[in-house]
């Protein structure tokens, strides 16, 4: 995973560096580092922790560069720690080298570079590269990447800086994303065009194996033959840059408290009250485009493999159509079977999960699917691969954690499942009412976080205990995931999601005093069975937190707490359900003093496989 960043110009390229890393924390926060050229020598600073850290260190020994390259770690190989920290260097430490992804034949590589003599000082796969582009180089640094780039195996992207050519930056991307940001007489390279956003807006993205040179006021682009590539400069749209906690503790808490807007900003200008039916701009005027799909097939990771599951619940109900929820990482492995008109759906909040982009890539190459999206970051790498997308406009998430990005899936998916049924089978005053109870959605999550105070003196209450169930059917079962996946995320708590009618096929077993339930009861539907179900637990001894709608009191007396949310119907009951459950993980967390916005181990962004 990580992030990288580079600058060359004539302004100081440690404090710009410093600036960009900040904005990459959300790839990894385990250890950064700084290096770059200082007459005619490679200068670095490495800290283990955050870039803050590695901050005051750089501003304590006045740390001064010609040109930068920097990175945010999240530890693939090797422990965290300064050794471990990016950038890695060749023996003569003439080459600073800075990786984002995972050398897949770096054991082979070692071995290579050993039988020369060399030592290696890292646990990482990077140092290999630093290693092969100091042997293959005999004066020129671009030649010197051009040899060793086929060597490599797996997705990366790279940036390098050698002693003896101080005026530039060396950048190579491969499965990996890499953007160039091109300034008056100053140049950027970073994973994400974010962060060096504030600078400038003209960019260039690199594709696989080209080569990049990097110099403040030229830039050129060769592939591996070394032939020149022409690359069209593209402008960045100016997205929201508001990252600031404002008032709140936490940006999870503040994103939390966002959703009334976040949610309305989901589905404004995308639907049609008179008609009763959705409206996507460039998808709702071309819908012989969704006619002939029989199947979907949703990818997905963690979040965003939740809303897709929450989807397929949708989509089945209302629009008839068969749907497919895969988990990513696992679907690239099946040899899959996708069928003649299929849909393909790819839902990633960042649009950079490693996991995610290469299902789509080989779902593309080998079966030749359309791809639709479903995406918060404009110009990341899952939108610029995808033949549509539609964005959550939720704006930035920071919080590692993914709060208002999975109720804008949820929202959207919705608005699509309308969509579909109102093609089909779904008649105008059907699709109206839908459209009603959506439109109540942002009053009913403002009510909900109106009794933050009772939500947080349940969460007091049971923050001691290590092991919880997050129980739900229908709707409430991929709920139930997501309650649980906040709840470990931020607290280390072992919580485990299940369906409420499996539980007595073998979980029950761990029922007992020390285990809570928090019961998600606001499916209608299938209301009388979870409360069978809770009745099951309660006389194992389980306490149980029940969270349930206005009119579902009669669990009252079976459970020990009790949140109550608004009424709505049970496709958007994810919604309401959500909102307490991340208020819960959230209070949780706090009780337990634990650190929320950056958990330990995770990074937002996946990029990895
Ligand atoms: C959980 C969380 C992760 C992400 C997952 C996919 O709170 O944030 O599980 O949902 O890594 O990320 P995206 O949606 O960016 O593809």
């Amino acid at each position: 995973m990580c992030g990288i960043f580079g600058y060359v110009g004539m302004k100081d390229p440690v404090a710009i560096a410093i600036e960009g890393l900040k904005k990459l924390e959300y790839r990894g926060y385990d250890s950064a580092g700084i290096a770059g050229v200082k007459d005619g020598k490679i200068i670095d600073c490495k800290e283990v922790g955050k870039v803050s850290i590695l901050e005051s260190e750089v501003n304590n020994i006045k740390l001064q560069l010609d040109v930068s390259i920097a990175h945010t770690r999240w530890a693939t190989h090797g422990e965290p720690s300064r050794i471990n920290a990016h950038p890695h260097f060749d023996t003569s430490h003439s080459i600073a080298l800075v990786h984002n992804g995972i050398i897949e034949n770096h054991g082979e590589l070692k071995k290579y570079i050993i039988n020369q003599g060399i030592t290696f000082t890292s646990e990482t796969d990077t140092e290999v590269i630093a290693h092969l582009i100091s042997i293959n180089y005999e004066g020129d640094i671009v030649k010197a990447v051009q040899k060793t780039v086929p060597m490599l195996q797996g997705a990366y992207a790279i940036a390098l800086v050698h002693k003896d050519h101080p005026d530039l930056i060396v950048a190579v991307a491969h499965e990996s994303p890499m953007v160039i940001g091109v300034g008056v007489d100053e140049a950027f390279i970073s994973s994400d065009s974010q962060a060096f956003a504030p600078h400038t807006r003209e960019v260039v993205f690199l594709s696989n194996s080209e080569i990049a040179v990097v110099r403040a006021n030229k830039l050129e682009v060769f592939n591996l033959e070394m032939k020149p590539v022409e690359k069209a400069l593209e402008k960045l749209l100016h997205g929201s840059n508001d990252s600031s906690k404002g008032e709140f503790e936490h940006f999870t808490l503040k994103e939390i408290f966002e959703q009334p807007q976040s949610i309305k900003n989901a589905y404004a200008t995308r639907f049609m009250q008179e008609y009763g039916t959705a409206y996507f701009e460039g998808l709702s005027d071309n819908l012989q485009e969704l006619h002939p799909i029989e199947r979907i097939l949703i990818l997905a990771c963690g979040t965003s493999w939740h809303a897709g599951c929450v989807a397929a619940y949708m989509i089945e109900n209302m629009a008839r159509i068969p749907v497919q929820v895969e988990i990513s990482s696992e679907y690239r492995y099946k040899n899959p079977i996708v069928e003649k008109n299929t849909l393909v759906i790819a839902i990633s909040q960042s649009g950079e999960t490693a996991d995610t982009i290469a299902a789509v890539r080989e779902l593309k190459a080998a079966k030749g699917a359309k791809i639709f999206s479903l995406c918060n970051v404009q110009g990341s790498t899952l939108v610029r691969e995808s033949d549509y997308t539609i964005f959550l406009h939720a704006g930035p998430e920071i919080g590692v954690c993914s709060t208002k990005a999975f109720t804008s899936q949820i929202v959207i998916l919705s608005l699509f499942s309308l969509q579909l049924a109102r093609m089909r089978h779904m008649n105008r005053e059907q699709g109206k009412d839908f459209l009603e109870e959506l439109q109540k959605l942002p009053d009913h999550v403002k009510k909900i976080l109106g009794n933050a105070e009772h939500i947080q003196k349940i969460a007091k209450k049971y923050a001691k205990y290590e092991n919880f169930f997050f129980l739900g059917r229908q709707y409430m079962y991929p709920t139930s995931l997501e309650g649980a996946l906040k709840l470990k995320e931020i607290s280390y708590i072992n919580a485990v999601g299940y369906p409420a009618g499996e539980m007595k096929h073998g979980p029950i077993a761990l029922i007992s005093s020390d285990c809570p339930t928090v019961a998600l009861c606001a499916n209608e539907r299938t209301f009388k069975k979870m409360k069978s179900n809770l009745l099951e637990v309660k006389a194992r001894k389980g306490p149980i937190i029940a969270i349930i709608e206005e009119g579902q009191e009669e669990v009252t007396e079976i459970v020990d707490d009790v949140i109550i949310i608004p009424r709505t119907i049970d496709p958007l009951s994810t919604v309401t359900t959500t909102i307490v459950t991340q208020l819960l993980a959230y209070y949780v967390a706090l009780e337990r003093g634990e650190e929320i916005d950056q958990p330990r181990n995770l990074a937002k962004s996946v990029t990895v496989e």
